[in-house]
């Protein structure tokens, strides 16, 4: 039988023992720590009760009370001597003095994502000649995506773009109304009809399609759209742009075409083709054989779509030119899988 003055001998120990420990803790760190020693899961004085069972009745009357008393007090002790470190460390902050003169400055690591730098830099090529940045959303309804583009519903051009609809049921839309936009072509008719001509405006951000993945296509990727509406806009102002981007982006020596493309909002519309770096025009994977890789979409804006921007046609004329970033930065920095943009991968990200 286990006899009273073992136990009380045992709780005295553990007080003793603890409120030393307890008086000379610095932190409130130490003190969570001595808090779960006696009183956690697994503490001593949680796990002391279990061995009351083995005392006679009139024994455990009386340890009973000493118990609780003993867990008052180091529950109090602990309590004070938190007060009292933070009230230390209070005071050594309002008194002590920091020379900030001989912080040690750690260098910084990393740098910004290459699309972001890209975007940046493209940026003040075209603030330089008179362009103003607009924002379009993300998620836009299919007027602005394709209807009000010269692209009707049912119309086959629709079938250019492989489109990611947002479902009907969540948002109240009717079913095809609501999209993730396809191209940054959906801040033409935006800009038209918040500005009027002259206009130098460019949008440039997220687009997002249901492709098939590939070395050169992506389900989420930057898009650059430049429009440039004024009296006597020709197709002699998108060469020039195509060239003053491409040769201050990829370089000097940039080999540059302009082909006959359909696009419905644009007419005539072009390809832009960067020669391909890889293959140097032999035809490789990258370019897909071709030995040119498109970099851009483009043309004269198309009178109807003037029109439903506000602006007279007979009077102004325009050109939206719309590259893919990605491509680009492709071109520049010579990596041959666009998928490398959103992988995150560091081995990748630090060669930028
Ligand atoms: N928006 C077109 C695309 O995503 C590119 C484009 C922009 C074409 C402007 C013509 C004019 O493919």
């Amino acid at each position: 039988m286990l006899k009273l003055n073992t136990m009380e001998e045992k709780l005295n120990k553990i007080k003793t023992d603890y409120f030393l420990n307890i008086n000379q803790a610095k932190t409130l760190k130490e003190l969570d720590e001595l808090f779960l020693a006696l009183f956690g899961k697994n503490g001593v004085i949680t796990l002391l009760p279990k061995e009351f069972g083995k005392l006679p009745m009139e024994e455990l009357q009386k340890i009973g009370p000493l118990f609780n008393q003993t867990k008052h007090e180091l529950d109090n002790a602990i309590e004070n001597r938190r007060q009292a470190v933070r009230e230390e460390s209070y005071a050594k902050l309002t008194t002590e003095k920091y020379d900030l003169g001989t912080a040690e400055i750690k260098p910084r690591h990393g740098h910004l994502h290459p699309t972001t730098q890209f975007i940046q830099e493209t940026v003040d090529l075209f603030e330089k000649l008179g362009f103003q940045q607009f924002d379009a959303p993300q998620i836009d309804t299919d007027e602005y995506n394709f209807g009000l583009l010269n692209i009707p519903e049912g119309h086959p051009a629709r079938d250019l773009w492989d489109t990611l609809y947002i479902d009907p049921q969540k948002t109240g839309y009717s079913p095809g109304e609501l999209l993730l936009r396809t191209h940054t072509s959906n801040a033409q008719v935006r800009i038209m009809r918040d500005f009027t001509p002259p206009i130098r405006m460019m949008s440039i951000g997220r687009c997002y399609r249901y492709e098939n993945l590939d070395a050169r296509h992506e389900h989420t990727f930057e898009q650059f759209e430049l429009v440039y509406i004024d009296k006597g806009v020709s197709m002699t102002n998108l060469q020039y742009l195509s060239e003053y981007f491409l040769q201050n982006t990829v370089g000097k020596d940039i080999k540059v075409r302009l082909r006959p493309k359909y696009y419905p909002f644009v007419e005539p519309g072009v390809g832009i083709d960067g020669l391909c770096i890889f293959c140097h025009g032999q035809g490789c994977k990258v370019c897909g054989g071709t030995g040119w890789l498109e970099v851009a979409g483009a043309g004269m804006i198309h009178p109807t779509v003037l029109k439903n921007g506000g602006i007279n046609p007979e009077i102004y004329s325009g050109i939206a030119w719309g590259p893919g970033v990605g491509r680009i930065m492709m071109l520049k920095y010579g990596f041959d899988d666009i998928r490398e943009l959103l992988k995150g991968d560091l081995k990748f990200l630090e060669k930028f």
